[in-house]
């Protein structure tokens, strides 16, 4: 089985991007040989500034592999990589209704948030299913709102087998229904585009007085207190064993114990939890040249398995 997923360098992880989706793609690659890749070219579509654009492509190679990704398992590349993807993209443009663009709810939300109607924003979903069909992926670990992507993927595949014969394997997508959903500093979902995030890296001062601003109801300090609607608690709950959870609540509920005590307790928790991945991360960025020679290589990889591919695809449709 192959499993395959994109991420768009897109800016800080956090501790949403860690449970959601970073924590299931290291566990992932036991269940099969997997493709991940940072997403550029997709992320071109909302024209970030080039120099803000390196540094986020290289802070996430960083984050991934400090958090566990591991390239004997994996095949970790810059999509830019294969540029081979955009040759596979133009060929399926030729058999993507125009319809099944038009219909895709995240062009219209990019829109709607102020961005500059580009083909690429487009486009979008067509380079995507070349992502994915590239690489024969069966599997496709993905967030909920990529849902109708892959339903596009999938669509352009069958369409495009009937056409010109059995090329594409039909993918997958992998959703789980389990992940809950990380609360932010406000309560709502953890997200960068609500500015609520805690991230995952950082200095301790920044991100200990981040973990203060959590926010709480007033209650005072000797007051007894609801640990099951308090954010605090629940933020403590991704790194805490049912021991110390069920010690915290007690204490809640008991009184004498003020949020500020609770945050403390998680800012500790945090810390602890993600100091491996903090020294991996920091032993990484001291060697550079070694993490470009990664990617490097493993672009190679993924380019051997891209070619096989579009080898097929270009004699299908008549090139070859
Ligand atoms: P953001 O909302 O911060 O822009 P993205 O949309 O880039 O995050 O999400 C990247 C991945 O992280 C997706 O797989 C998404 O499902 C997951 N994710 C993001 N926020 C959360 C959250 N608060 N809880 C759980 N998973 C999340
Ligand atoms: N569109 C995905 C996102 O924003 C990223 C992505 C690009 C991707 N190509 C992919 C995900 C291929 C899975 C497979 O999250």
């Amino acid at each position: 089985m192959r499993i395959l997923t994109g991420i768009q360098p897109s800016g800080v992880p956090h501790l949403g991007n860690y449970f959601g989706a970073m924590r299931q793609v290291c566990d992932l690659q036991e269940k099969g040989e997997s493709f991940l890749f940072i997403a550029d070219y997709h992320a071109l579509t909302t024209n970030p500034e080039p120099e803000q654009l390196r540094e986020r492509i290289l802070n996430l190679t960083l984050d991934f592999l400090a958090c566990g990704v591991d390239t004997e398992k994996t095949v970790f590349f810059r999509q830019s990589a294969v540029p081979e993807v955009c040759e596979l993209m133009w060929i399926l443009n030729t058999v993507t209704p125009l319809g099944f663009l038009e219909r895709a709810h995240s062009y219209k939300d990019k829109i709607a948030k102020g961005f500059l109607p580009n083909n690429g924003l487009f486009s979008y979903p067509v380079l995507m299913a070349a992502d994915i069909l590239l690489y024969n992926a069966n599997l496709v670990p993905v967030g909920k709102d990529q849902k109708q992507h892959l339903e596009i993927t999938r669509d352009l595949a069958i369409k495009f087998n009937n056409e010109y014969g059995e090329i594409f394997t039909i993918p997958d997508g992998y959703i789980p229904d389990q992940v809950a959903i990380v609360p932010g500093l406000d309560g709502q979902k953890m997200s960068k585009s609500y500015n609520n995030t805690i991230p995952i890296f950082g200095k301790e001062k920044a991100l200990r007085k981040t973990v203060m601003s959590i926010v709480t109801d007033c209650k005072g300090l000797e007051e007894p207190k609801d640990p099951e609607s308090c954010n605090v608690v629940a933020l403590y709950k991704l790194f805490a064993s049912e021991t110390e959870l069920n010690a915290m609540k007690e204490k809640y509920r008991a009184g004498n114990y003020g949020y500020g005590h609770a945050k403390q307790e998680l800012f500790e928790k945090m810390w602890e939890f993600f100091a491996p991945m903090r020294t991996r991360r920091a032993e990484l960025e001291a060697n550079l040249d070694f993490v470009e020679e990664l990617l490097r290589k493993n672009g190679e990889k993924a380019r051997a398995a891209a070619s096989i591919t579009l080898d097929k695809v270009r004699s299908a449709v008549g090139l070859k």
